[in-house]
């Protein structure tokens, strides 16, 4: 089968190496991938956002299976657009419809269908301009901190929690009136805080049936301590340590088979992963959000712990058939520690020669903001740049393996948190 990849991150590079092991496979393709899935297949230089380009490259490649891995083309629609296309119908799209992709679209949409189906979650409300007062008065109700959410998708920056209630009345203020997140922050999600300790669970579901993935922790701060800005990711472990068996029972029960059911319930298809962004309040699992979608770096860990074939899976859901499915987990710890360009969240640059990739036997490099030059040589080409994963009999054995492969790579400006795990 000729399958496509869309996206070009660390997470698509992952989810390549591991099609590529597959018998199943024969053509591989990535749109529009990066230094390291070229490796693997074939870059395809399209635009993902112009699904006429993504279809012409599906017919000329005879493409049967899509994979999608970020969020934005499934909330714009690319499944509905495959569905009804004639010529496209037919062909497997992983990734949730329009509608179903709200459940990450539309934080307003994901905590209605959570109270809908007694899912564990913050009590909120949510607020335009038009209620702005309201808003006033319903955060005077809250403790602090406050948690403003923007509604819509906001590349991981729509989530602001602040200490004073002041300053989250100006900000509630900016976000609604100023529109501070454009279209996103066009209603916002004000929400109780929640302590506790976060982690993530992933499943793969034909809408009915599903297949649970290994759970990973990802560590979001540039700083270490978890200090600073908000990134996309900064390092990952799976499994989770503080994960015991009572705790995931727990979230398949509370969270997993209610969100599968709800969906049922709901009338509502849906084929592709889902993210459970979860915190841990006095011993219970609570549902910070969902992603329709896998995580990154959260998938540099996933996948490599998967030891059954990925290609046969995907087709399993792309034929409502995961009910006989099995999933092999290896029972080993997988982590990883992205490398970033020197000012990542905020500017960097770019272009910068990276070298040692090639030479590194411990550890699995998974490539994120990479390009080739015309010299064959790696450059940087994003924030966060390469992923550095190993197994271990136990986190801290592996944590030691990707910090030692870590010493033979270098680029201007590298940088990384040399802290994952510490927390554990
Ligand atoms: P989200 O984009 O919804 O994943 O939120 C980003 C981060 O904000 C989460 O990973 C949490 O660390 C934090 N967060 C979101 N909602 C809450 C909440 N209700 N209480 C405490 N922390 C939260
Ligand atoms: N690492 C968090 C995410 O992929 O949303």
């Amino acid at each position: 089968m000729n399958v496509l990849i869309i996206g070009s991150g660390g997470r698509e590079h992952a989810i390549a190496w591991k099609l590529k092991q597959s018998s199943k496979l024969n053509q591989l393709f990535i749109a529009t991938g990066n230094a390291g899935t070229e490796t693997l297949g074939t870059n395809l230089n399209i635009n993902i956002s112009d699904f006429k380009e993504v279809k012409k490259a599906v017919l000329e490649y005879a493409i049967k299976l899509v994979l999608v891995g970020p969020e934005v083309p499934l909330v714009e629609g690319i499944h509905d657009f495959f569905l009804a296309d004639e010529k496209l119908r037919n062909i497997h799209v992983i990734g949730p419809q329009k509608y179903a992709a709200q459940l990450e679209g539309s934080k307003e949409f994901a905590k209605e269908f959570m109270q809908r189906h007694n899912i564990p979650t913050a009590a909120y409300k949510s607020f335009t301009k038009e209620n702005l007062n309201e808003g006033f008065d319903f955060l005077e109700t809250l403790k602090s901190p406050y948690v403003l959410k923007a509604d819509g998708l906001a590349a991981g920056k729509g989530v602001i929690i602040l200490p004073n209630l002041q300053e989250a009345k100006d900000e509630l203020t900016d976000m609604l009136t100023n529109e501070k997140f454009g279209e996103a922050s066009k209603t916002v999600i004000i929400e109780e805080f929640l302590d506790g300790i976060e982690m993530s669970c992933f499943i793969l579901t034909d809408g009915k049936n599903y297949v649970n993935l290994p759970n990973a922790k990802d560590y979001k701060r540039i700083g270490e301590g978890d200090k600073g800005l908000n990134t996309g990711g900064m390092g990952a472990i799976s499994p989770v340590p503080f994960a015991d068996k009572e705790y995931l029972q727990k979230i398949e029960e509370r969270v997993i088979k209610p969100t599968v059911l709800g969906l049922q319930k709901d009338n509502i298809p849906y084929k592709g992963f889902i993210f459970f962004g979860l915190i841990k309040v006095d011993n219970e699992p609570m549902v910070i959000e969902y992603n329709c979608r896998m995580g990154d770096p959260e998938t540099e860990v996933v996948i490599p712990r998967i030891k059954s074939d990925l290609l046969e899976l995907l087709i399993a859901t792309g034929e409502n058939n995961l009910e006989n499915a099995a999933i092999e987990i290896d029972e080993r710890s997988v982590v990883t520690v992205m490398l970033v360009s020197g000012g990542y969240p905020e500017a960097y640059e770019k272009g910068k020669v990276i070298s040692g990739v090639e030479n590194i036997e411990d550890s699995l490099i998974f490539h994120a903001g990479t390009k080739r030059n015309s010299n064959g040589e790696i450059l940087t080409n994003g924030g966060r740049v390469i992923a550095v994963t190993s197994f271990r009999s136990d986190y801290k054995e592996a944590l030691k393996t990707s910090y030692n492969s870590i010493k033979n790579i270098s680029f201007d400006k590298m940088n990384y948190r040399k802290d994952i795990g510490f927390d554990l």
